[in-house]
């Protein structure tokens, strides 16, 4: 293989401000100086992979602009192969981002370039996926691109699909995820009608619904609760790991990319979604999203930290 992990999906210029609140309709408050960070939801992941030290790939689409050259340019810096990255057909997609005192984030995407990535783009970058262990992808380029990637799949590459934002998705979609990762508001969304039949708040019933839709695999994001995985294999919970969050953009982007590449060294679900949980911790505590990605040793100095030791 040429690649442990092939990402197909959205590269965006985040542009972000800091708020003590967000403005309630009709409110104007002001806010920190802009800030402008490369981000996407498939360009995160990228990047979060080949700073783990993944050999990594994206097929994404930009504007002819500026910050097509951002975002092409922190890929390269990363060390993401850009040889799938198309350039033109609409401006760079843009991300209006507000984050608040907890590090919490509201956002407002225009796909821009992106949804201008088709089926025949997919196509044309065959022989990516004929090298690359691993693929994931997200949901802010158009459905029928995600249904044309799983269409292009070998055999032997594994998929995995983070529906964000998210959407109902067709069952070939769904019967390819291997895992299928949501929090619980896009585990909603999946579920659709189905959802209605929860009346407890005990996650392993989603789950157990969620998998009676056809994917192979499961994990379900629960914040400060950890994670569940599961397959016909195993269910587990992953314990999360306590840290003080600054800016969670993209951790989850982080999550899914180091869960993706670990499954395609031969870890299992359980053993890729705990070190995924190490490396979404580590991404909350700086700013931005790419910026803030660990690196492996980053990642295994945050494991050796015990909860209750005082950082100095
Ligand atoms: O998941 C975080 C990302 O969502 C941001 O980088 C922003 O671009 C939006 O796509
Ligand atoms: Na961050």
């Amino acid at each position: 293989y040429d690649y442990d992990l092939l990402v197909v999906g959205s590269a965006n210029a985040d542009l972000v401000i800091g708020v003590e609140r967000r403005p309630a309709a009709g409110e104007t408050v002001l806010g920190g100086d802009l800030a402008v960070h490369p981000g996407g939801k498939g360009a995160n992941q990228a990047v979060a992979a080949a700073r783990l030290g993944a050999r990594t790939a994206l097929l994404a689409r930009v504007g002819d602009d500026a910050y097509g050259r951002l975002l092409l340019d922190s890929q390269r810096a990363a060390g993401v192969d850009t040889v799938g990255m198309l350039v033109g057909g609409a401006p760079t997609g843009v991300a209006l981002i507000t984050v608040d005192p907890s590090g919490d984030n509201s956002i407002v995407v225009s796909p821009g370039a992106n949804g201008r990535l088709t089926p025949v783009d997919v196509r044309a970058a065959g022989c990516l996926f004929h090298t690359s262990r691993v693929v994931s992808a997200q949901l802010e380029i158009p459905l029928e691109t995600v249904e044309e990637v799983v269409r292009q799949l070998p055999p032997e590459a594994r998929f995995v699909l983070n529906p964000s934002p998210p959407r109902p998705l067709p069952t070939a979609v769904l019967a390819a995820c291997d895992p299928l990762i949501v929090n619980e508001h896009e585990a909603k969304v999946i579920l659709g009608e189905a959802a209605v039949s929860i009346t407890s708040d005990d996650p392993e019933d989603w789950v157990r619904l969620l998998l009676a839709k056809g994917p192979r695999s499961v994990v379900v994001t629960l914040g400060a609760e950890g994670a569940l995985v599961a397959s016909s294999k195993e269910v587990a919970r992953i314990p999360s790991v306590p840290v003080t969050a600054v800016d969670t953009t993209g951790a989850g982007d982080s999550f899914t990319a180091a869960l993706a590449w670990k499954l395609g060294t031969g870890a299992s679900l359980t053993e890729a979604a705990a070190y995924a949980a190490r490396v979404g911790a580590a991404a909350v505590t700086r700013r931005g999203a790419q910026e803030s990605f660990p690196t492996a040793e980053e990642v295994e100095s945050l494991c050796c930290a015990q909860p209750g030791d005082n950082p100095r």
